[in-house]
């Protein structure tokens, strides 16, 4: 059985694909034992809350310096005993400590196509506000192993959605959601759950 935890910083819509898919068991093999958010107020621990998984908030700006954040924020994860991290909208850098650590069993999911509209800068709208201003047709989301760069390690999925006429920022973003990430980011996880993911040469290989 695969132990994931979940980090979280928002509405948490990732999330809830994740947890709907080990209920109705599209993701077999795994068990979601910890949902952890930087954002107090992140409506994603409410969802947590609500499918009795184990959460809790722990903020950068309740720590004096970034340095005394990533021990503690180790700490956390470390106690919950993950096979696999999952980054679902999660947007505080990862200390490097835990990228060596968990080498290839952190994943993220980035709401664009990589190696487009990804690095530093391009979370969340940004990415959508981006596509739309440099007038790409075909957008989509990524799902990836997490390295010390940003959105730089191996590539699982990919899924490409079409741009359409009027599409704003908010539109083109539900659509990714819709009918990218929450797709791919469940059917990443069964994959890893069942052993279906390697890693040679700093490329995925999909059993
Ligand atoms: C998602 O679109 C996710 O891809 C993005 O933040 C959103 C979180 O939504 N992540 C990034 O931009 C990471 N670089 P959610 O909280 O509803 O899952």
């Amino acid at each position: 059985m695969l132990n994931v935890i979940v980090l979280v910083s928002g509405g948490g819509t990732n999330l809830q694909a994740i947890i709907d898919a080990v209920e109705t068991e599209k993701i077999s093999n795994t068990r979601i034992s910890g949902v952890i958010s930087n954002n107090k107020n992140a409506y994603a621990l409410v969802r947590a809350k609500k499918h009795g998984i184990e959460n809790r908030c722990i903020s950068p700006k309740d720590f004096e310096t970034r340095a005394q954040f990533n021990e503690k924020f180790l700490e956390a994860v470390d106690g919950m005993k993950p096979d696999l991290i999952v980054l679902a909208g999660f947007l505080v850098v990862i200390p490097p400590k835990m990228t060596e650590r968990y080498k290839n069993r952190i994943i993220n999911i980035h709401p664009s196509l990589i190696p487009s509209f990804c690095g530093t800068g391009y979370y969340g709208l940004k990415v959508h506000e981006a596509a739309l201003l440099r007038g790409v047709k075909v957008v989509g989301a990524t799902v990836h192993f997490v390295d010390e760069g940003t959105d730089t390690g191996p590539i699982i999925l990919q899924k490409a959605v079409e741009v359409e006429p009027g599409d704003t920022p908010e539109i083109l973003q539900r659509r990714v959601m819709e009918q990218a990430e929450w797709k791919i980011l469940p059917k990443a996880i069964d994959l890893i759950a069942n052993g279906k993911v390697k890693v040679e040469d700093g490329k995925t290989v999909i059993l």
